[in-house]
């Protein structure tokens, strides 16, 4: 059979050009999306009377057929057909013969791919909410189990104040929080339905938009026939939310590829997620978060592509944004890849309570709780910040931290000095003075843990 299109045409396409255009080698992975969307725009004309019902049962029971030899891999499907859609429509004629050139009525295929995005991306963005929330799952598990497990924290990649291992996690879990909710928002915008728009101005032809909606589940329909058509702001959205999930997945990567240096030995990842060197036999990688952290810069790239195709493109529809594919279905692939692998691999690893401690006796993360310690006893701040830095810088040249000191050589720097400061040089006492809302004292952390299982019960 010639071109769905070919009436106007008295050549036929260049076979590059064809190859150029065509967009069946990525879009067939949208082939459940346009069937039901199909099924649902055939539907609707039975419905108002535009084709008469047997019409609709022939081409209802054809599109079945359809799907269920595209699901069995029965299809090969053509790049002379170009898309998705006209391989769909040619399979259905050849089918059930010339009654499937009905499907088309008072649809054109601006407004059927506009359809099948938004359903592929409805379906994805309740998948990732999913795989999200397991990964919260998997880092509060690992959260609760470490209550008692002190890590210096830093800021500059310098040991700062100690923390709660627990605390450091749950800050993940308000990030990746903070991801599922733009999705549940990004949902708000992908929940319209453009078709009915036809290829840009509507259709001559007394459809019910409304009628297909309620059959696809859509909550609207868009308000404006042009801007159904040419809206690409969900993908972006999209891409964006997912930039965001890639951007906490890689720094949460390069912490545990940190963390399981030697330098570190924070944690050791099991061996199922890491792999050898091929020369080096004493070799176990973090091959899982490099990858992630690698793999960040392509879902920014598709972001970036796709805003670099939408940029100054005229309305309607322009064949430009058949580019909006390929960076999403990759971003779709990647996503999934690092999220499955996430949730297992932080709740099979390994955390070294015993490096930690041992980190956190070896510093002066608590010198501020001494400094603090001094205004207590009513020296300005700046003033015992001046004390407590020439009190350290003493340790380093005596080769000491603040808890080998003697309360002699502390009197050295400071009258106010008792012998309470061992008590408040503590790391637990350190970690359990910051006893505010949101802060690393233990209470705090478990008060946080609740209120996050409360809410990932929502979800
Ligand atoms: N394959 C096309 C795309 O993905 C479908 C829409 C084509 N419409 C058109 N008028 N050529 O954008």
């Amino acid at each position: 059979m010639s071109k769905l299109w070919g009436g106007r045409f008295t050549k036929k396409t260049d076979q590059l050009v064809e190859e150029y255009t065509a967009s069946i080698l990525f879009d067939k992975e949208l082939a459940e999306e346009d069937i039901q969307g199909s099924l649902a725009h055939v539907t609707m004309l039975g419905k108002c009377g535009i084709l008469p019902a047997d019409d609709v049962e022939t081409i209802k029971e054809g599109l079945l057929k359809v799907r269920n030899r595209i699901q069995r891999g029965e299809i090969e499907f053509a790049i002379a057909d170009e898309d998705i859609h006209m391989n769909i429509e040619k399979t259905l004629i050849d089918e059930i013969g010339p009654v499937g050139g009905k499907l088309h009525t008072g649809r054109s295929r601006n407004d059927q791919v506009a359809t099948d995005m938004h359903l592929y991306l409805r379906k994805r963005v309740v998948e990732f909410v999913g795989l999200l929330s397991k990964l919260q799952t998997a880092l509060i598990g690992q959260a609760k189990a470490n209550l008692d497990t002190i890590v210096p924290g830093y800021t500059h990649l310098q040991r700062a104040q100690p923390i709660l291992l627990a605390h450091h996690l749950m800050a993940y879990v308000s990030m990746f929080g903070r991801d599922i909710e733009r999705l549940q928002d990004s949902y708000k915008r992908i929940d319209a339905l453009p078709l009915g728009a036809g290829a840009l101005a509507g259709t001559t032809f007394a459809i019910d938009r409304l009628y297909t909606a309620k059959l696809l589940n859509f909550g609207r329909v868009y308000e404006n026939s042009l801007d159904a058509v040419s809206d690409r702001d969900f993908i972006v959205e999209f891409l964006a939310g997912a930039s965001l999930i890639m951007t906490h997945l890689s720094r949460l990567s390069e912490e545990l590829i940190l963390w399981s240096s030697t330098e570190f030995q924070f944690v050791e990842l099991d061996d199922a997620f890491c792999t050898g060197s091929s020369i080096m036999p004493q070799k176990k990688n973090p091959d899982v978060p490099e990858l992630v952290r690698g793999k960040t810069g392509r879902v920014y790239g598709n972001l970036i592509g796709l805003l670099t195709v939408l940029k100054s493109l005229p309305l309607a529809y322009n064949k430009d944004m058949q580019e909006d594919k390929e960076g999403m279905f990759d971003t779709v692939k990647t996503l999934q890849g690092a999220l499955q692998l996430f949730a297992p691999m932080v709740e099979t690893m390994k955390v070294r309570k015993d490096k930690m401690r041992r980190a956190v006796d070896q510093d002066f993360s608590n010198a501020t709780d001494i400094a603090d310690f001094l205004v207590n006893k009513g020296m300005p701040f700046r003033q015992a910040h001046e004390v407590i830095g020439k009190t350290v810088l003493y340790c380093i040249q005596q080769n000491k931290f603040l808890l080998d000191l003697t309360l002699d050589e502390f009197k050295q720097f400071s009258s106010l000095f008792d012998d309470r400061i061992y008590e408040v040089l503590k790391p637990e006492t350190v970690v359990n003075a910051r006893n505010v809302y949101g802060g690393t004292a233990s209470v705090q952390v478990s008060a946080a843990i609740e209120r996050a299982e409360a809410e990932l019960a929502k979800v």
